[in-house]
């Protein structure tokens, strides 16, 4: 079992969400969101459910705050929605900006620290309507969001995310269509993989000439395995790790793009992309790893490039359908550091699963999730003992909350949440966090 005394004493332990995600986005003078439009497409999104409610923390994020201190954490990581603090891209909605200015107050309130992440997928629709990811003007509009961010809450929140999970942003929702916008194109899939990191340095820019020292990225990456023969490894294998895992984390900390995903996406690129690299790889002050499993890739000729495929591995799964495989956290981040990043901190800035958690007499006993969180924990510390620079640990999610496509039949959180009546019911797990973290709380 997990306990904090056996993590370094300034290890940070934290519970992730998402703006979109738990807000309740037809509140506050938020426009529309390209999530929206895709959710109200039929075939997109489970019982074609989008954010317009989600968990009410718009209204109800006192009482989550209250929840997040009572089972010890010491951070919450949480986003800024774009839609709701600029709903036409350009102006400001000051209700917006307000609420994540109250947010912060109490979140220091409360002796937490404060993790923001600027863009955790909600554009803005007139931003989408002009190409979204695939326009580079959308890059130069998400510096204009930024400086508005870190003018207003910047003093206050010393560690802000660029970006959440480029892979997502772009390969997941251009090339598989699986998320807003839902594209399956090979050009938009690679104008949106460079646009979104040229995103991150204009971010980064706009952080660093607010005087902002605590700028990072939170990447999300997949233990790649070889699902043709077991422990080897393959031409398939090699392109997906490049497009999923390399690509983003290459141009971040090398200026660079792995030539196995630029033999398939280089003629795709916009024009002059290298002339950007050089300001992708502008240094980072700390590194966020989300993980959540690893991917079985086949090879699959018939198919065009990236020609792969996927097996189900022979795993115990998540209500996601995804294998339990903490070994694979403790090999990615040991890559990270001696691969890329060296001694730069990093920051597991997701982690969790999904279980068909329900109250039985008003108990939720999810103890697949505490022996998940358990075994994942295990995997930083032997991280750590490998000489990871890792900082803390942020669970994904505190809530459970609108989980994308799948809408809102996932449940991620320590916390259960009624969606006809939003009563928020912390579940087993949150109760192992307050036991292994309260003593000895910084
Ligand atoms: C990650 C996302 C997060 C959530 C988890 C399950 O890819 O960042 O919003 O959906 O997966």
């Amino acid at each position: 079992m997990f306990d904090r005394r056996d993590f370094p004493q300034d290890f940070v332990f934290g519970a992730a969400t998402a703006a979109y995600q738990i807000e309740g986005h037809r509140v506050g003078g938020a426009g529309p969101t390209h999530w929206d439009s895709f959710a109200a497409t039929p075939g997109n999104v489970a019982g074609a459910e989008d954010g317009a409610s989600a968990c009410d923390h718009y209204h109800r994020w006192p009482e989550d705050l209250d929840l997040l201190r009572d089972g010890g954490f010491d951070a919450y990581r949480f986003s800024t929605s774009w839609a709701r603090v600029m709903p036409d891209g350009k102006s400001v909605n000051p209700e917006g900006l307000d609420f994540y200015d109250r947010l912060v107050d109490g979140i220091l309130e409360r002796g937490l620290a404060p993790f923001l992440t600027l863009y955790h997928w909600e554009l803005p629709s007139v931003l989408a309507d002009n190409g979204g990811w695939t326009n580079r003007d959308t890059t130069s509009r998400f510096g204009d969001f930024t400086r508005l961010i870190a003018e207003k809450l910047g003093d206050r929140v010393a560690r802000i995310a660029t970006i959440n999970e480029p892979w997502c942003v772009s390969w997941l929702s251009h090339f598989e269509g699986h998320h807003a916008p839902g594209l399956r194109d090979i050009r938009a899939a690679a104008r949106s993989m460079h646009h979104i990191m040229l995103a991150h340095a204009e971010g980064v820019e706009a952080l660093r000439a607010a005087g902002h020292k605590g700028a990072g990225i939170v990447l999300n990456f997949t233990d790649v395995q070889c699902g043709d023969s077991e422990g080897g490894w393959s031409e398939a294998a090699a392109r997906t790790d490049a497009i999923m895992n390399r690509w983003f984390i290459e141009s971040v900390a090398r200026g660079e793009y792995p030539a196995e995903a630029l033999e398939g996406l280089e003629r795709h690129l916009p024009k002059g992309w290298t002339g950007d690299m050089a300001r992708i790889a502008a240094p980072i002050d700390w590194l966020g790893v989300n993980y959540y499993s690893r991917a079985l890739v086949t090879e699959a000729p018939e198919k065009p490039w990236p020609s792969t495929g996927a097996i189900t591995g022979p795993l115990p799964k998540t209500q996601m359908g995804w294998e339990v495989y903490p070994r694979g956290l403790s090999s990615l981040l040991n890559r990270m550091a001696d691969d890329y990043v060296g001694s730069l901190p990093i920051y597991v800035t997701e982690n969790g699963m999904a279980w068909a958690d329900e109250p039985c007499d008003g108990k939720i006993e999810d103890t697949a999730r505490i022996d998940y969180v358990a075994a994942h924990l295990e995997a930083v510390r032997r991280s750590l003992s490998h000489g990871t620079n890792i900082k803390g640990y942020f669970y994904w999610s505190l809530l459970d909350n609108y989980e994308w496509s799948f809408g809102y039949e996932k449940r991620f959180g320590l916390i259960h949440v009624d969606f006809g009546t939003l009563k928020r019911t912390p579940k087993a797990s949150w109760h192992r966090f307050r036991d292994a973290l309260s003593d000895g709380r910084r």
